[in-house]
Protein backbone atom coordinates (compact mmCIF):
# COMPACT_ATOMS: atom_id res chain seq x y z
CA UNK A 1 0.00 0.00 0.00
CA UNK A 2 1.01 3.20 -0.79
CA UNK A 3 0.49 5.99 1.38
CA UNK A 4 -1.42 8.55 -1.59
CA UNK A 5 -2.30 11.18 1.13
CA UNK A 6 1.30 12.84 2.08
CA UNK A 7 1.75 12.21 -1.87
CA UNK A 8 -1.01 14.20 -2.78
CA UNK A 9 -0.09 17.23 -0.71
CA UNK A 10 3.43 17.50 -1.70
CA UNK A 11 1.59 18.09 -5.05
CA UNK A 12 -1.05 20.20 -4.21
CA UNK A 13 0.31 23.27 -5.80
CA UNK A 14 0.49 22.04 -9.00
CA UNK A 15 -3.20 20.55 -8.37
CA UNK A 16 -4.39 23.93 -6.79
CA UNK A 17 -2.67 26.19 -10.39
CA UNK A 18 -4.03 23.94 -12.65
CA UNK A 19 -7.11 24.15 -10.89
CA UNK A 20 -7.27 27.88 -11.15
CA UNK A 21 -6.08 28.28 -14.46
CA UNK A 22 -8.57 26.15 -15.87
CA UNK A 23 -11.21 28.18 -13.63
CA UNK A 24 -9.96 31.39 -15.18
CA UNK A 25 -10.26 29.78 -18.74
CA UNK A 26 -13.93 28.04 -18.64
CA UNK A 27 -14.77 26.30 -21.95
CA UNK A 28 -18.45 24.66 -22.58
CA UNK A 29 -18.81 21.11 -23.37
CA UNK A 30 -17.13 19.99 -26.90
CA UNK A 31 -15.44 23.57 -27.19
CA UNK A 32 -12.49 21.86 -24.11
CA UNK A 33 -9.58 23.34 -26.46
CA UNK A 34 -7.40 25.17 -24.58
CA UNK A 35 -8.20 22.70 -21.28
CA UNK A 36 -7.72 19.42 -23.36
CA UNK A 37 -4.30 21.31 -24.78
CA UNK A 38 -3.30 21.67 -21.47
CA UNK A 39 -4.44 17.80 -20.32
CA UNK A 40 -2.73 16.63 -23.19
CA UNK A 41 0.55 18.87 -22.59
CA UNK A 42 0.71 17.70 -19.03
CA UNK A 43 0.05 13.96 -19.35
CA UNK A 44 2.56 14.28 -22.05
CA UNK A 45 5.38 15.46 -19.60
CA UNK A 46 4.89 12.30 -17.79
CA UNK A 47 5.79 10.38 -21.01
CA UNK A 48 2.11 8.59 -22.13
CA UNK A 49 0.78 7.98 -24.52
CA UNK A 50 -1.33 10.42 -25.46
CA UNK A 51 -4.35 10.23 -27.92
CA UNK A 52 -6.29 13.89 -28.58
CA UNK A 53 -9.10 14.76 -30.28
CA UNK A 54 -11.75 11.70 -29.03
CA UNK A 55 -15.49 13.14 -29.08
CA UNK A 56 -13.55 16.27 -30.25
CA UNK A 57 -12.08 17.43 -27.14
CA UNK A 58 -11.64 14.42 -25.04
CA UNK A 59 -8.15 13.39 -24.27
CA UNK A 60 -7.17 9.37 -23.28
CA UNK A 61 -3.65 8.40 -21.88
CA UNK A 62 -2.83 5.31 -20.53
CA UNK A 63 -0.04 4.34 -18.21
CA UNK A 64 1.16 1.12 -17.92
CA UNK A 65 2.27 -1.09 -15.48
CA UNK A 66 5.22 -3.06 -14.67
CA UNK A 67 3.17 -6.43 -15.49
CA UNK A 68 -0.03 -7.60 -17.44
CA UNK A 69 -3.09 -6.97 -14.96
CA UNK A 70 -6.44 -5.88 -14.86
CA UNK A 71 -7.46 -2.66 -16.98
CA UNK A 72 -8.87 0.29 -15.07
CA UNK A 73 -10.49 3.00 -16.33
CA UNK A 74 -10.65 6.34 -14.82
CA UNK A 75 -12.54 9.42 -15.89
CA UNK A 76 -12.35 12.93 -15.08
CA UNK A 77 -14.83 15.27 -16.79
CA UNK A 78 -13.36 19.03 -18.18
CA UNK A 79 -16.75 21.35 -19.18
CA UNK A 80 -17.57 24.92 -17.96
CA UNK A 81 -21.17 25.87 -17.78
CA UNK A 82 -22.80 28.83 -19.18
CA UNK A 83 -23.20 31.14 -16.31
CA UNK A 84 -22.08 34.27 -15.32
CA UNK A 85 -19.88 34.16 -12.49
CA UNK A 86 -20.38 36.00 -9.52
CA UNK A 87 -17.20 35.16 -7.05
CA UNK A 88 -14.85 37.69 -7.51
CA UNK A 89 -12.18 35.27 -6.93
CA UNK A 90 -9.07 36.13 -7.84
CA UNK A 91 -8.74 33.29 -10.29
CA UNK A 92 -12.60 34.18 -11.51
CA UNK A 93 -13.68 33.30 -14.80
CA UNK A 94 -12.06 35.77 -17.86
CA UNK A 95 -14.90 33.87 -20.32
CA UNK A 96 -17.95 36.21 -20.20
CA UNK A 97 -21.11 33.90 -19.40
CA UNK A 98 -19.20 30.82 -18.87
CA UNK A 99 -18.00 29.28 -15.64
CA UNK A 100 -16.70 26.36 -13.86
CA UNK A 101 -19.58 26.26 -11.55
CA UNK A 102 -19.47 22.16 -11.38
CA UNK A 103 -16.15 21.74 -10.46
CA UNK A 104 -14.78 20.18 -13.07
CA UNK A 105 -12.16 22.58 -13.05
CA UNK A 106 -10.97 20.38 -10.01
CA UNK A 107 -11.71 17.29 -11.65
CA UNK A 108 -9.32 17.84 -14.65
CA UNK A 109 -6.52 18.86 -12.48
CA UNK A 110 -7.09 16.22 -10.14
CA UNK A 111 -7.19 14.08 -13.10
CA UNK A 112 -3.43 14.99 -14.24
CA UNK A 113 -2.82 15.34 -10.33
CA UNK A 114 -3.22 11.37 -9.85
CA UNK A 115 -1.81 10.71 -13.41
CA UNK A 116 1.72 12.06 -12.17
CA UNK A 117 1.07 9.76 -8.84
CA UNK A 118 0.48 6.75 -10.43
CA UNK A 119 3.43 6.83 -13.51
CA UNK A 120 5.96 7.75 -10.21
CA UNK A 121 4.41 4.33 -8.77
CA UNK A 122 4.39 3.04 -12.26
CA UNK A 123 7.07 -0.10 -11.32
CA UNK A 124 5.58 -1.45 -8.51
CA UNK A 125 2.04 -1.55 -10.41
CA UNK A 126 0.44 -4.71 -12.48
CA UNK A 127 -2.13 -3.86 -14.97
CA UNK A 128 -3.18 -0.72 -16.68
CA UNK A 129 -4.65 2.19 -16.30
CA UNK A 130 -6.89 4.46 -18.76
CA UNK A 131 -7.08 8.07 -18.06
CA UNK A 132 -10.28 9.47 -19.94
CA UNK A 133 -10.77 13.69 -19.84
CA UNK A 134 -14.35 13.86 -20.99
CA UNK A 135 -15.57 16.64 -22.71
CA UNK A 136 -19.43 17.84 -22.23
CA UNK A 137 -20.84 16.07 -19.17
CA UNK A 138 -23.65 18.66 -18.59
CA UNK A 139 -26.23 17.33 -20.60
CA UNK A 140 -24.49 16.94 -24.04
CA UNK A 141 -23.79 13.77 -24.21
CA UNK A 142 -19.83 13.80 -23.94
CA UNK A 143 -19.76 10.27 -22.49
CA UNK A 144 -22.15 8.52 -24.65
CA UNK A 145 -19.49 10.00 -27.61
CA UNK A 146 -16.37 8.94 -26.03
CA UNK A 147 -18.28 5.49 -25.90
CA UNK A 148 -19.23 4.94 -29.14
CA UNK A 149 -15.42 6.51 -29.87
CA UNK A 150 -14.15 3.37 -28.63
CA UNK A 151 -12.95 4.51 -25.21
CA UNK A 152 -13.71 0.47 -23.87
CA UNK A 153 -11.50 -1.22 -25.86
CA UNK A 154 -8.00 -1.39 -26.83
CA UNK A 155 -7.31 -2.44 -23.95
CA UNK A 156 -10.82 -3.35 -22.91
CA UNK A 157 -11.65 -2.24 -19.60
CA UNK A 158 -12.71 -4.41 -16.40
CA UNK A 159 -13.60 -1.88 -14.09
CA UNK A 160 -13.94 2.02 -14.35
CA UNK A 161 -13.67 4.78 -11.42
CA UNK A 162 -14.95 8.05 -11.48
CA UNK A 163 -15.38 11.21 -8.74
CA UNK A 164 -17.32 14.59 -8.00
CA UNK A 165 -16.12 17.17 -5.54
CA UNK A 166 -19.74 17.68 -3.65
CA UNK A 167 -20.67 20.80 -2.19
CA UNK A 168 -23.69 19.83 -0.65
CA UNK A 169 -21.33 17.97 1.99
CA UNK A 170 -18.82 19.97 4.05
CA UNK A 171 -14.26 19.23 3.98
CA UNK A 172 -13.58 15.78 5.18
CA UNK A 173 -16.69 13.78 3.74
CA UNK A 174 -16.61 11.01 1.22
CA UNK A 175 -19.95 9.27 0.12
CA UNK A 176 -19.07 6.21 -1.27
CA UNK A 177 -22.48 4.07 -1.78
CA UNK A 178 -23.09 0.85 -3.43
CA UNK A 179 -26.03 0.43 -6.29
CA UNK A 180 -27.94 3.34 -7.58
CA UNK A 181 -26.50 7.33 -6.30
CA UNK A 182 -27.63 9.57 -8.92
CA UNK A 183 -30.85 9.54 -10.36
CA UNK A 184 -32.22 8.88 -14.25
CA UNK A 185 -32.45 11.96 -15.55
CA UNK A 186 -35.81 12.97 -18.29
CA UNK A 187 -36.63 16.23 -19.80
CA UNK A 188 -40.45 16.59 -20.19
CA UNK A 189 -42.01 18.85 -23.05
CA UNK A 190 -45.97 19.71 -22.90
CA UNK A 191 -47.56 21.66 -24.80
CA UNK A 192 -50.89 22.40 -24.12
CA UNK A 193 -53.46 24.25 -27.25
CA UNK A 194 -56.87 25.62 -26.56
CA UNK A 195 -58.34 28.60 -28.34
CA UNK A 196 -57.10 32.44 -28.04
CA UNK A 197 -60.14 34.52 -27.36
CA UNK A 198 -60.59 37.68 -24.97
CA UNK A 199 -60.16 37.89 -21.72
CA UNK A 200 -63.21 39.09 -20.46
CA UNK A 201 -65.23 36.59 -22.65
CA UNK A 202 -63.87 33.16 -21.50
CA UNK A 203 -66.67 31.16 -22.48
CA UNK A 204 -65.76 32.04 -25.99
CA UNK A 205 -62.56 30.69 -26.00
CA UNK A 206 -60.41 27.81 -24.53
CA UNK A 207 -57.89 28.27 -22.42
CA UNK A 208 -54.65 26.46 -22.00
CA UNK A 209 -53.92 28.83 -18.81
CA UNK A 210 -56.21 26.44 -16.59
CA UNK A 211 -55.23 23.56 -18.96
CA UNK A 212 -51.60 23.99 -17.14
CA UNK A 213 -52.34 25.04 -13.73
CA UNK A 214 -54.75 21.49 -13.62
CA UNK A 215 -51.99 19.65 -15.40
CA UNK A 216 -49.21 20.91 -12.77
CA UNK A 217 -51.98 19.98 -9.97
CA UNK A 218 -52.27 16.31 -11.16
CA UNK A 219 -48.76 15.59 -12.42
CA UNK A 220 -47.98 16.11 -8.53
CA UNK A 221 -49.89 12.85 -7.76
CA UNK A 222 -48.13 10.72 -9.49
CA UNK A 223 -44.99 10.65 -6.70
CA UNK A 224 -47.87 10.79 -3.51
CA UNK A 225 -50.18 8.51 -4.71
CA UNK A 226 -48.61 5.70 -7.69
CA UNK A 227 -44.94 5.67 -6.20
CA UNK A 228 -44.43 3.78 -3.01
CA UNK A 229 -43.88 5.37 -0.46
CA UNK A 230 -40.40 2.83 -0.03
CA UNK A 231 -39.32 3.77 -3.57
CA UNK A 232 -38.08 7.39 -4.79
CA UNK A 233 -39.29 9.63 -7.73
CA UNK A 234 -39.14 13.52 -8.80
CA UNK A 235 -41.32 15.09 -10.77
CA UNK A 236 -41.00 18.76 -11.33
CA UNK A 237 -42.56 21.32 -13.75
CA UNK A 238 -40.10 24.02 -14.35
CA UNK A 239 -40.95 26.24 -16.78
CA UNK A 240 -44.33 27.62 -18.36
CA UNK A 241 -44.69 29.98 -21.29
CA UNK A 242 -47.96 31.49 -22.57
CA UNK A 243 -49.38 34.70 -23.08
CA UNK A 244 -48.37 38.05 -23.44
CA UNK A 245 -51.45 40.64 -22.69
CA UNK A 246 -53.73 40.85 -19.80
CA UNK A 247 -57.01 40.97 -21.58
CA UNK A 248 -56.12 37.82 -23.57
CA UNK A 249 -56.90 34.52 -23.34
CA UNK A 250 -53.81 32.91 -25.76
CA UNK A 251 -54.37 30.13 -27.54
CA UNK A 252 -51.00 28.21 -26.58
CA UNK A 253 -49.13 27.01 -23.34
CA UNK A 254 -45.78 24.96 -22.94
CA UNK A 255 -44.11 23.74 -20.02
CA UNK A 256 -40.99 22.14 -19.12
CA UNK A 257 -39.90 20.10 -16.19
CA UNK A 258 -38.28 17.58 -14.98
CA UNK A 259 -38.44 13.48 -13.70
CA UNK A 260 -36.41 11.54 -11.68
CA UNK A 261 -35.97 8.16 -10.51
CA UNK A 262 -33.30 5.48 -9.27
CA UNK A 263 -35.14 2.06 -10.36
CA UNK A 264 -36.15 1.01 -14.73
CA UNK A 265 -39.16 -0.12 -13.11
CA UNK A 266 -40.30 3.11 -11.16
CA UNK A 267 -38.97 5.35 -13.81
CA UNK A 268 -41.38 3.24 -16.59
CA UNK A 269 -44.66 3.52 -14.13
CA UNK A 270 -43.94 7.19 -13.38
CA UNK A 271 -43.60 7.78 -17.42
CA UNK A 272 -46.57 6.08 -18.18
CA UNK A 273 -48.47 7.73 -15.39
CA UNK A 274 -47.07 11.40 -16.93
CA UNK A 275 -48.50 10.58 -20.55
CA UNK A 276 -51.44 9.33 -18.63
CA UNK A 277 -52.79 12.43 -16.37
CA UNK A 278 -50.80 15.20 -19.13
CA UNK A 279 -53.74 13.67 -21.84
CA UNK A 280 -56.73 13.09 -19.81
CA UNK A 281 -56.52 16.24 -17.39
CA UNK A 282 -56.03 18.58 -21.18
CA UNK A 283 -58.75 16.43 -22.47
CA UNK A 284 -60.84 17.46 -19.54
CA UNK A 285 -60.10 21.15 -19.90
CA UNK A 286 -61.06 20.52 -23.51
CA UNK A 287 -57.65 21.65 -24.06
CA UNK A 288 -55.31 19.74 -27.33
CA UNK A 289 -52.27 18.72 -25.50
CA UNK A 290 -48.60 17.23 -26.86
CA UNK A 291 -46.36 15.71 -24.67
CA UNK A 292 -42.62 14.69 -24.85
CA UNK A 293 -40.79 13.00 -22.59
CA UNK A 294 -36.38 13.24 -23.71
CA UNK A 295 -33.97 10.75 -21.97
CA UNK A 296 -30.64 12.50 -20.74
CA UNK A 297 -29.06 9.81 -18.82
CA UNK A 298 -29.77 6.03 -16.86
CA UNK A 299 -29.29 5.77 -12.85
CA UNK A 300 -25.42 6.07 -11.84
CA UNK A 301 -25.63 2.47 -10.22
CA UNK A 302 -22.31 1.82 -8.53
CA UNK A 303 -20.99 -1.86 -8.16
CA UNK A 304 -21.38 -3.02 -4.65
CA UNK A 305 -17.71 -4.63 -4.40
CA UNK A 306 -16.26 -1.82 -6.31
CA UNK A 307 -17.69 0.40 -3.47
CA UNK A 308 -16.77 -1.56 -0.59
CA UNK A 309 -13.58 -1.92 -1.74
CA UNK A 310 -13.06 2.19 -2.49
CA UNK A 311 -14.50 2.79 1.15
CA UNK A 312 -12.00 0.55 2.65
CA UNK A 313 -9.82 2.40 0.98
CA UNK A 314 -11.00 5.67 1.79
CA UNK A 315 -10.66 4.52 5.97
CA UNK A 316 -7.20 3.66 5.46
CA UNK A 317 -5.59 6.42 3.21
CA UNK A 318 -7.66 9.10 4.57
CA UNK A 319 -8.87 8.20 8.34
CA UNK A 320 -9.40 11.80 9.56
CA UNK A 321 -12.78 12.26 7.02
CA UNK A 322 -15.90 11.11 7.60
CA UNK A 323 -17.07 7.93 5.27
CA UNK A 324 -20.67 7.85 4.44
CA UNK A 325 -22.12 4.50 2.39
CA UNK A 326 -25.94 5.56 1.63
CA UNK A 327 -25.53 8.44 0.28
CA UNK A 328 -27.57 9.64 -3.08
CA UNK A 329 -29.13 12.21 -5.26
CA UNK A 330 -31.40 12.92 -7.52
CA UNK A 331 -29.25 14.95 -9.45
CA UNK A 332 -28.19 13.32 -12.68
CA UNK A 333 -24.37 12.34 -14.14
CA UNK A 334 -23.10 10.92 -17.90
CA UNK A 335 -20.51 8.11 -16.12
CA UNK A 336 -24.13 6.67 -15.75
CA UNK A 337 -23.73 5.92 -19.33
CA UNK A 338 -19.81 4.07 -18.86
CA UNK A 339 -21.46 2.15 -15.38
CA UNK A 340 -24.30 0.99 -17.53
CA UNK A 341 -21.27 -1.24 -19.80
CA UNK A 342 -18.82 -1.90 -16.84
CA UNK A 343 -18.89 -2.38 -12.92
CA UNK A 344 -17.85 0.89 -10.92
CA UNK A 345 -17.93 3.29 -8.28
CA UNK A 346 -18.75 7.24 -8.46
CA UNK A 347 -17.89 8.79 -5.31
CA UNK A 348 -18.34 12.38 -4.28
CA UNK A 349 -15.62 14.02 -2.01
CA UNK A 350 -17.41 16.87 0.52
CA UNK A 351 -15.62 20.28 -0.58
CA UNK A 352 -17.98 23.03 0.91
CA UNK A 353 -16.60 25.09 3.67
CA UNK A 354 -19.49 27.45 5.00
CA UNK A 355 -17.23 29.57 7.46
CA UNK A 356 -14.71 30.45 4.25
CA UNK A 357 -18.24 31.24 2.30
CA UNK A 358 -17.49 28.18 0.12
CA UNK A 359 -20.54 26.44 -0.03
CA UNK A 360 -23.19 27.91 -2.73
CA UNK A 361 -24.87 24.91 -4.68
CA UNK A 362 -23.87 23.69 -7.62
CA UNK A 363 -24.43 25.49 -10.61
CA UNK A 364 -25.07 28.43 -8.91
CA UNK A 365 -23.14 31.79 -10.38
CA UNK A 366 -21.28 32.05 -6.63
CA UNK A 367 -20.26 28.24 -6.61
CA UNK A 368 -16.63 27.58 -5.29
CA UNK A 369 -14.48 25.05 -3.13
CA UNK A 370 -12.70 24.14 -0.50
CA UNK A 371 -9.74 23.18 -2.53
CA UNK A 372 -8.32 20.83 0.12
CA UNK A 373 -10.71 18.73 -1.08
CA UNK A 374 -8.74 18.53 -4.40
CA UNK A 375 -6.25 16.60 -2.23
CA UNK A 376 -8.62 14.18 -0.96
CA UNK A 377 -9.68 13.42 -4.25
CA UNK A 378 -6.20 13.09 -5.88
CA UNK A 379 -5.33 10.78 -2.85
CA UNK A 380 -8.63 8.39 -2.65
CA UNK A 381 -8.68 8.03 -6.75
CA UNK A 382 -4.90 7.32 -6.41
CA UNK A 383 -5.37 4.80 -4.14
CA UNK A 384 -8.48 3.28 -4.93
CA UNK A 385 -6.85 2.67 -8.36
CA UNK A 386 -3.95 1.26 -7.16
CA UNK A 387 -5.88 -1.17 -4.45
CA UNK A 388 -8.55 -2.61 -7.59
CA UNK A 389 -4.92 -3.24 -9.24
CA UNK A 390 -3.31 -5.21 -6.59
CA UNK A 391 -5.78 -7.46 -5.91
NI1 LIG B 1 -20.70 18.08 -12.34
Amino acid sequence: MVDFLPEAQALFEYTQALRRDFHRHPELGFHEVRTAGIVARELNKLGLEVTPGIAETGVLATIEGNRPGRVLLLRFDMDALPIQEQTGAPYASQNPGVMHACGHDGHTAVGLTVARLLQSHRQELPGTIKLVFQPAEEGEGGAERMLAEGILENPHADAALALHLWNEKPFGWLGVTAGPIMAAAEIIHIKVTGRGGHGAIPHLAVDPVLASAQIINALQGIVARNVSPLETAVVSVTSIHAGEAFNVIPAQASLQGTIRTFSPEVRQGVLERFQQVVEGVGKAMQCQVDCQVQSISPAVVNDGGLAGQVRTTASQLLPDCQVEANYRTMGAEDMAFILQKLPGCFFFIGSANPAEGLDAPHHHPRFDFDERGLVHATALMAGAAWDYLQT
